[in-house]
């Protein structure tokens, strides 16, 4: 089966976790695309649906979904999205598509995060996937001289700017060992936005598709 075959899979199986009259949160993704081509093909009636990037909004916007702020709708029963690696606690490495600091934010809001994902994104131990961190573009050199002191080797993602104005560096070889540790390390170097660890909030379910079907890890 494809990779894209696998998306749509378990894209299908999280919209049997929608039920009508739900506001929805969405992350952003290939895997997201697909679970967003499913709800519409299911049918769903969504109360609102609030989005965590402008290519999301877009897609939504196509469906006919309703596109809601978060500043006015409270907690959210639900978050629904891909990621980049999940480890066996289901905590994650997003920021591949860099919208990781409005899914962060999303995701903290809702009550519930589904983590939709093919098996190639399970890892044991994260840190294959170079981390992505969100910084504001005075401080970009500063951050990357933070991150070597860390232990990385940041990397600028050329020519890309976040839906937020921002810059992003991806880092490799970061110790991921203690992941809710380096996510707090590297949120307080001045100038850092965010960055792609899901580590304090972690997914709560996994659903993950393989040759065999799709499964809950
Ligand atoms: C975007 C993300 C995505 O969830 C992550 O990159 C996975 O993307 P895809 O579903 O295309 O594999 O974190 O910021």
């Amino acid at each position: 089966m494809s990779q894209q075959r696998l998306k749509i899979e378990v894209a299908k199986a999280a919209v049997g976790f929608v039920e009508d009259g739900m506001t929805l949160g969405l992350g952003t993704g290939s895997t997201v695309n697909a679970f967003i081509d499913q709800l519409a093909a299911a049918g769903k009636r969504l109360d609102g649906v609030v989005s965590s990037s402008d290519e999301t909004t877009r897609r939504l916007k196509k469906i006919g979904a309703r596109v809601v702020d978060l500043n006015h709708t409270g907690d959210l029963e639900l978050y629904i999205d891909g990621a980049d690696e999940v480890d066996t606690h289901k905590r994650l490495i997003k920021g591949g598509g860099g919208a990781m600091t409005r899914e962060k934010i999303v995701a903290g809001a809702s009550r519930q995060f589904i983590c939709i994902v093919d098996e190639s994104k399970c890892v044991p131990v994260l840190g294959v996937f170079p981390l992505p961190v969100e910084v504001m573009p005075m401080a970009r050199a500063l951050v990357g001289r933070k991150l070597i002191g860390l232990g990385g080797q940041p990397e600028l993602r050329d020519g890309f700017t976040t839906d937020n104005g921002n810059l992003i560096l991806d880092v490799r070889n970061l110790d991921l060992v203690d992941p809710r540790a380096m996510e707090d390390r590297i949120n307080r170097i001045p100038g850092v936005v965010s960055n792609g660890l899901f580590a304090h909030r972690a997914a709560d379910r996994v659903l993950v598709a393989s040759e065999q079907g799709v499964e809950e890890r």
